[in-house]
């Protein structure tokens, strides 16, 4: 594909970690990363409940925040739930949608995922969109019609490059040490790389970042940050420590 090859970005999703001491774990991230100044945009994902005490932590720094999931409406009686707007008005740039997590453990359809990612558009925030095949389907030869069909009709009308990020995170990765090997990384965001033409244009399809996430670590991130058409990654428990972390982002 030509053109410029997009400025990657590695995420921390810390999940349902932190409480407000973890300050300090975000605080040693920025110190490290205004001293790396890596080649790549940073971000932390932390739980809702500490996202603006991390805002305040990170303001004048490069590091950004992101939600980990929000509700598709503006507002109204849903209890427990956040909407776009709140996670931004926490502090938030961007938000993740359709993690694997939220799909298994809340059952939230592609269809569900898509709404989402609109409510974040609406919010004037970034969505990071994940798709991801599960064990079984790995095993049955459907992984690409499996991402390919997520990332279809996840990916809402009006996105672009700068408004989405996708990850690719394969659930039997995540969390678990094993990781598909540079070959299969390869092809599978190849794929997704030409889907995302085939949907939103050579120009912008090109330039949308995908990331890989899935038991990324200081030891295989380099490998895996160099595979064709991987311009980042969505990394879960090594985020956690700002040592592991910037270990990570050592890569770029
Ligand atoms: P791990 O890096 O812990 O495997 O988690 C990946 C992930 O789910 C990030 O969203």
């Amino acid at each position: 594909m030509a053109g410029k090859k997009p400025r990657p970005l590695v995420a921390g999703n810390w999940k349902m970690n932190g409480l407000k001491a973890s300050k300090k774990e975000a605080a040693a991230l920025l110190k490290g990363v205004a001293a790396a100044n890596p080649k790549c945009d940073v971000m932390l994902c932390p739980p809702a409940t500490i996202l603006s005490l991390f805002a305040e932590v990170c303001r004048s720094s490069k590091v950004k925040l992101a939600g980990q999931d929000c509700h598709a409406n503006t507002s109204g009686a849903h209890t427990g739930d956040l909407s776009a707007e709140m996670i931004k008005n926490a502090g938030a740039k961007a938000c993740i949608v359709g993690h694997s997590e939220r799909r298994a453990d809340h059952g939230e359809s592609s269809t569900d995922v898509k709404r989402k990612a609109e409510a974040v558009y609406r919010a004037g925030m970034m969505a990071i969109i994940c798709v991801g095949e599960t064990a079984e389907e790995r095993k049955d030869g459907k992984t690409l019609k499996v991402v390919g069909q997520q990332l279809k009709s996840s990916l809402p009308q009006g996105a672009d490059h700068k408004n989405t990020v996708i990850a690719y995170e394969p659930v039997w990765a995540i969390g678990t040490g094993l990781t598909p090997t540079p070959v299969d990384v390869k092809k599978v965001h190849g794929y997704l790389r030409k889907r995302l033409i085939a949907l939103l244009g050579e120009e912008l399809g090109g330039k949308t970042r995908i990331l890989y996430g899935g038991s990324v670590k200081a030891s295989n991130a380099k490998e895996l940050m160099s595979v064709d058409n991987v311009n980042g990654a969505l990394v879960g428990g090594a985020s956690l420590k700002a040592k592991d972390f910037l270990g990570i982002l050592a890569a770029y």
